[in-house]
């Protein structure tokens, strides 16, 4: 066989794709199994967004069929930046484009922005997303730790101390964060983007999140530093249509010029329908309570989830998420050793519960689980992390498997 592109090889399996492919294959044999790892919504958009757009399925027209411009239809756009500014960005002289998912957007921006050699500062925990395209475009990862009592904000003397004058290129921050629903503090917001700013750095801030915010405020960091910030999102989350692929990138207007050169060489466009469906969503009255009724579902799992957590796991850690879909448990005070790859395929195959290794979000909280809170409801999350509290106690009583 001719030989392939070493760069690619970089590339490895996504952790989630491959618990679902385990998780799939116990379904396929009748199998239930509670779902505690994935951040896939479980609540569909809004009615009437979806039977608009089931109207226009019928109408004898290519618009809906049609390649879209790059950067997404205009009247799409706008009502994302609208959106956008309605909760407090303000985009000025900045643009925003379209992409095909937030992924699209991360490799796009990374691409766009770096080059080869480049160091990036990355926080630990962090998106396991990130990884695969560091290795991928030649980025070193300068990483600094995030302290579980310290509610996983970034500290900014630390920051400070990492820069390496010449080599440091940019820092990565997810806020609210994937895997600790950490919103990062309006102190800290400013002072990244001043780092951003004294040192010439591009600031990435992936927002995929930010309408899931259950106590204080997402801020939107590019209002402090709008030279130095692109900010990343995703559709997948809010409305929750992860497989219809969209998501956008804002920030600098030559930065999301380059940004969508990389979108027109490697999509061409962001798919038309779920553009569509998603400028129905936006411009509807109804987007506002959506987003409430969903919060308060999610936000009523995460307090389950924290509460089963302190019944049936005792001597676990966490830092209560503020946002996002996950609950990131720290099992070390109890479990110090614990190969949390192992615990996971465990509970999958004996337990039927589907959960992600922490060790694939971070090199310090290694004997760790992240615990979606958003797919099941109350009661089999509950029961999930009850399962998880009894595989742990079989385990130290060194029970057979
Ligand atoms: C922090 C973060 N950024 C980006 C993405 C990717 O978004 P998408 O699913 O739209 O590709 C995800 C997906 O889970 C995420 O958690």
């Amino acid at each position: 066989m001719p030989g392939f592109n070493p760069r690619v090889s970089r590339i490895r399996e996504s952790p989630t794709r491959r618990i679902d492919e385990i998780r799939e294959e116990l379904s396929r044999i009748g199998r239930d199994i509670i779902l505690l790892s994935t951040g896939q919504p479980s609540i569909p958009p809004p009615r009437y967004a979806r039977e608009k757009l089931a109207r226009d399925l019928f109408e004898e027209s290519m618009d809906l069929y049609s390649y879209t411009p790059t950067r997404g239809i205009s009247t799409v756009r706008e009502a994302v930046v609208a959106d956008l500014e309605e909760d407090g960005l303000e985009l000025g002289e900045g643009d925003l484009a379209l992409t095909a998912g937030g992924q699209s957007a991360l490799f796009a921006a990374l691409s766009a922005l770096f080059q080869e050699g480049d160091e990036v500062i990355v926080f630990d925990p962090m998106y396991f997303g990130y990884w695969p395209l560091l290795d991928y475009l030649g980025l070193r990862a300068r990483v600094i730790p995030e302290d579980i009592e310290a509610g996983f904000q970034p500290d900014l003397s630390v920051v400070n101390e990492a820069l390496k004058p010449g080599f440091t290129k940019g820092i990565i921050l997810v806020t609210p964060d994937n895997p600790t629903g950490r919103v990062v503090e309006e102190s800290v917001a400013r002072g990244l983007a001043e780092i951003a700013v004294d040192n010439d750095l591009w600031l990435i801030v992936d927002e995929a999140y930010r309408t899931l915010v259950y106590e204080g405020r997402h801020s939107y960091i590019y209002n402090y530093a709008p030279d130095n910030v692109v900010a990343l999102g995703a559709f997948s989350k809010d409305p929750g249509i992860p497989g219809w692929r969209l998501g956008y990138a804002y920030g600098p207007r030559e930065a999301v010029r380059r940004i969508s050169l990389v979108v027109q060489e490697t999509v061409y466009c962001p798919p038309s329908v779920a553009q569509r469906l998603v400028k129905y969503y936006l411009e509807s009255g109804e987007k506002r309570a959506h987003r409430e009724a969903v919060r308060r579902v999610y936000k009523t799992r995460r307090d389950a989830a924290i509460q089963a957590v302190e019944r049936y796991i005792p001597g676990a850690r966490y830092a209560r998420p503020q946002g996002g879909m996950f609950l990131f448990v720290d099992l070390s005070p109890a479990y110090p050793n614990l190969d949390s790859e192992e615990l996971a395929r465990r509970l999958l195959r004996e337990k039927s519960v589907a959960v992600v290794p922490g060790v694939y979000f971070s090199r310090r909280y290694t004997s760790s689980l992240r615990v979606s809170f958003v797919s099941e409801a109350v009661e089999r999350i509950a029961e999930g992390i009850r399962r998880i509290g009894e595989l742990l106690d079989e385990s130290r009583r060194g029970s057979p498997r």
